[in-house]
């Protein structure tokens, strides 16, 4: 999956000749997953229509502050334009747009869409070789990078005047590689390892009898979903479960038992960064697992349970510099039991359930959550979707990591 999956893609095309390249950037942003809009300047629909542009985007595309032809066409908000866009591109940035971008000029809808942006901004300079080389552009290049833009560097090759040299835009394939490059390098998770166990434990009575639980798994696999999302590296140990995960950056563990998930969760303890314990594990497991079925008598049956090992708390031992998480799932006295559980487990933060609020647990698509931190700060969220859920309790860990 692309990092542009779901992102907002505002694309500015100035009025060069590889203009007509943009038609294949529109289809290779909508390819990867993105929304499209597109905005001209009017010079720049000499090279490629707006209708091949709106078609291939599935948006309208604006070139003006209003539509003079359409009388029902409101003004063409660019502040809202420059606010709804995760990521703007230029391309073809020609040197008098760049040039106008550099000193704040600011006389068509593109350029005061520009300066409205609060988003990244990329632009791909395109222009003849002298143009490229001219001291006036080399300083345009270089303020608009000062300012923070990034620039997707020209290539060489034959130019449309039939001269040789850099000046070309860069292709289509390569500007998407180049901003999907740019923002896997600067996710906030980006070079982290993160361990996490998810679902319930199975604990064998004989070979075909278990003692288990009603866990989805589903809060653990949407936190390790999200996490990857955001560059980290993530093992996730997970009892079984019918969940799904495909990411290339999620190594799936599957195991059965509390001994298992122990085992391989100190495999990779040291190793990470960050450890969060979602896994509704079991606290007792039979004593004795006996090797043939079970066969029904008329007597009742005693099976003897012993304690399986707390995984959170033999972390919370070893821990060096991880940061560790684990849930607790309480039903009275929930705060002062969460903070307990924190000092006891030597914990950077837990996440806190409740079984009195509605709609949270382990066996639904929702969950309500209190996250309280190791200076016993509190935040209490709102009944929201798991996936919600997920992106919350990685944002509040991002927060401490990087303080
Ligand atoms: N946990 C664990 N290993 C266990 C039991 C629990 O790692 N053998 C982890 C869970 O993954 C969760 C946390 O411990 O992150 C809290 O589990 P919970 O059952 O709420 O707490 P307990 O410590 O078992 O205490 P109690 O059941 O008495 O509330």
């Amino acid at each position: 999956m692309s990092v542009l999956q779901g992102k907002k893609v505002l694309l500015g095309i100035t009025a060069g000749i590889a203009a007509y390249k943009t038609a294949g950037l529109v289809r290779l942003f909508i390819k990867s997953g993105a929304e499209v809009k597109v905005i001209m300047t009017p010079a720049s629909k000499d090279f490629i229509t707006p209708l091949t542009l709106s078609t291939l985007s599935k948006n309208p595309v604006h070139s003006t502050f209003y539509d003079q032809e359409d009388e029902n066409e409101l003004w063409n908000n660019h502040v809202e334009l420059g606010l709804w866009a995760d990521l703007m591109i230029i391309a073809p940035a020609t040197a008098n747009t760049l040039s106008k971008m550099t000193n704040g000029v600011c006389d068509n809808l593109l350029l005061a869409t520009y300066l409205s942006a609060k988003c990244p901004v990329y632009f791909a300079p395109a222009m003849d070789l002298d143009m490229y080389k001219h001291q006036s552009t080399k300083n345009s290049l270089e303020s608009l990078q000062s300012f923070g833009n990034i620039m997707i560097p020209a290539t060489s090759g034959e130019l449309a005047s039939g001269l040789v040299g850099e000046g070309r835009m860069a292709e289509p394939e390569d500007i998407v590689k180049f901003i999907e490059q740019d923002i896997m390098d600067k996710l906030p998770l980006k070079g982290k390892k993160l361990l996490l166990t998810a679902g319930p434990t199975y604990e064998a009575i004989d070979p075909v009898r278990f003692i288990g639980n009603h866990s989805s798994g589903k809060m653990g696999f949407e936190i390790a979903k999200a996490a990857a999302n955001l560059g980290a590296e993530v093992f996730l140990v997970s009892g079984p479960s019918h969940q799904k995960v495909n990411h290339s950056l999620i190594h799936r563990i599957d195991v059965t038992s509390a001994q298992q998930m122990y085992d391989a969760c100190h495999n990779h303890y040291m190793d990470v960064d960050i450890a969060i314990l979602s896994a509704a594990v079991a606290d007792y497991r039979p004593k004795n697992v006996v090797d043939k079925k079970i066969k029904k008598k008329d007597a009742s049956l005693v099976i003897e349970l012993e304690p399986t090992q707390d995984i959170l708390k033999s972390l919370g031992s070893a821990k060096k510099n991880q940061f560790l998480v684990g849930f607790a799932l309480e039903t009275n006295d929930e705060v002062s039991n969460a903070k307990k559980k924190i000092e006891s487990k030597n914990l950077n933060l837990i996440v806190l359930n409740s079984l009195r609020d509605k709609g949270a647990g382990f066996a639904g698509d929702t969950n309500k959550i209190t996250i309280i931190d190791s200076d016993f700060n509190q935040t209490e969220y709102d009944l929201k979707s798991k996936s919600e859920v997920a992106v919350d309790i990685i944002n509040e860990i991002i927060t401490r990591i990087n303080a």
